[in-house]
């Protein structure tokens, strides 16, 4: 059973987050959804409703849930992963920009502990522009993101973002 942990702040998830945890179903027995607990990052939605609208967004989409867990965390990854008897990392990939943190990140981790190998999967090319961040910046300024984000992360959307509001 390979157990992978796919971490992020989920702040919403995107469209982008999504197809990067179908592709890691092809790969990984188990996935653990776990959302970063860090109100330093001052996110729009809590880490209760992150965990809500993710759970929404995977029921919605028809993912096998009995392979996936949402969970939230704080402190140390590699700490979380080991406590989650987990010895996969994912993460996605889109443009070049990503590489250098992720790289950045990938070798700390693995300086913390060589037992967790960090996997990246590419994002679907449709996605490579979709990030949490532009889709809450293009929705709180009348945009249309309803292609970019799964349906029930576009009505939390605009419901906390929609001018006017
Ligand atoms: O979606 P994001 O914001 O790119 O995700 C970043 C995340 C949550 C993967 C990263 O910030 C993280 O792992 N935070 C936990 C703290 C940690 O372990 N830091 C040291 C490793 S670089």
């Amino acid at each position: 059973m390979t157990h992978a942990i796919y971490p992020g702040s989920f702040d919403p998830i995107t469209n982008g987050h999504m197809s990067i945890l179908e592709s890691g179903l092809v790969s990984f027995d188990r996935i653990t959804v776990a959302v970063l607990n860090n109100e330093k990052k001052q996110p729009l939605f809590s880490v209760e409703e992150r965990i809500e609208i993710t759970r929404s967004a995977i029921e919605t989409r028809g993912l096998d849930t009995s392979r996936i867990e949402i969970d939230s965390f704080d402190g140390l990854l590699v700490n979380y992963c080991q406590r989650k008897n987990a010895t996969v990392i994912l993460r996605g990939l889109r443009a070049v920009a990503d590489f250098e943190y992720e790289l950045q990140m990938a070798n700390m981790n693995r300086h913390l502990n060589t037992d967790i190998v960090t996997t990246f999967i590419m994002a679907n090319d449709a996605y490579f522009y979709v990030s949490s961040n532009l889709c809450k910046e293009v929705c709180r300024l009348g945009g249309d993101v309803s292609k970019l984000v799964p349906p029930p992360v576009d009505a939390r959307l605009l419901a906390k973002l929609k001018p006017g509001k």
